[in-house]
């Protein structure tokens, strides 16, 4: 696994207050614990990045990446937690997946209301309810960072993706364009499903 001197932007959100850790029980039993991302979780994401399998890291990243990206929006820590935030569910000490929303334009508190979603669960912990708890945890955190409506765009065979939208957003706008999916998922059509076995604090 090569070194990285993957920056970060300062974690920090001036306007609200990160939201609180917090422990799920998922429907096996396991305890995951969802949190926004923090400065010190760059080489837990890294790792992460290195057990997702070649199509995941293609769904996820629309290219064949080997190395997690270091910089820009596609960079996984990159978040000030309030236009750029991240979600993290973690197993034990390791990240085992993520959500983030990007706001589109402009930033800052009197930015627009539309942000860019996306989301990896790393292969061994698909479909076991991470991906439904994660968005749950962005959706809330988004909507009291001004936030209306996610965008987001999945490649034509993306099923996972597609299901995951349309379990929880039973409103969304999903069209197909030049081979990919273009989704518009507004926060107040959000509609959780079943609740996990149990949750509490950190
Ligand atoms: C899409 C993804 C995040 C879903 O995460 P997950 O943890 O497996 O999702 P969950 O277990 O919470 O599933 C929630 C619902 O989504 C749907 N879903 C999830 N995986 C599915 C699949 N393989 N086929 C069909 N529907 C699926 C189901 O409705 C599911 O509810 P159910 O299990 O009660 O039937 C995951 O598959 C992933 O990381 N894919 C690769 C990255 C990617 O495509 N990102 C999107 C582009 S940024």
């Amino acid at each position: 696994m090569p070194p990285t001197t993957a920056p970060a932007l300062p974690i920090r959100s001036p306007i609200v207050e990160p939201e609180p850790a917090e422990t799920v029980l998922l429907a096996d039993g396991s305890p995951l614990r969802l949190r926004p991302v923090r400065r010190d979780d760059a080489a837990r994401l890294r790792r992460m990045f290195y057990r997702l399998s070649p199509a995941t890291i293609y769904r996820r990243f629309h290219a064949p990446l080997t190395a997690p990206p270091e910089r820009g929006p596609g960079c996984l820590i990159w978040a000030d937690l309030y236009d750029r935030y991240a979600t993290v569910a973690l197993i034990g000490d390791e990240i085992v997946g993520v959500a983030r929303y990007d706001r589109l334009t402009p930033p800052g508190a009197g930015g627009g209301s539309d942000a860019e979603l996306a989301i990896v669960v790393e292969d061994a912990w698909q479909r076991r309810g991470v991906g439904r708890l994660l968005v749950a945890r962005l959706v809330a955190a988004a909507g009291r960072r001004r936030i209306g409506q996610f965008t987001g765009t999945a490649l034509g065979d993306n099923r996972p993706l597609l299901g995951l939208v349309g379990a929880l957003f039973p409103g969304a706008s999903v069209r197909l364009r030049d081979g990919e999916y273009q989704l518009r998922l507004r926060l107040s059509d959000f509609a959780p499903g079943p609740s996990p076995a149990g949750r509490g604090p950190g």
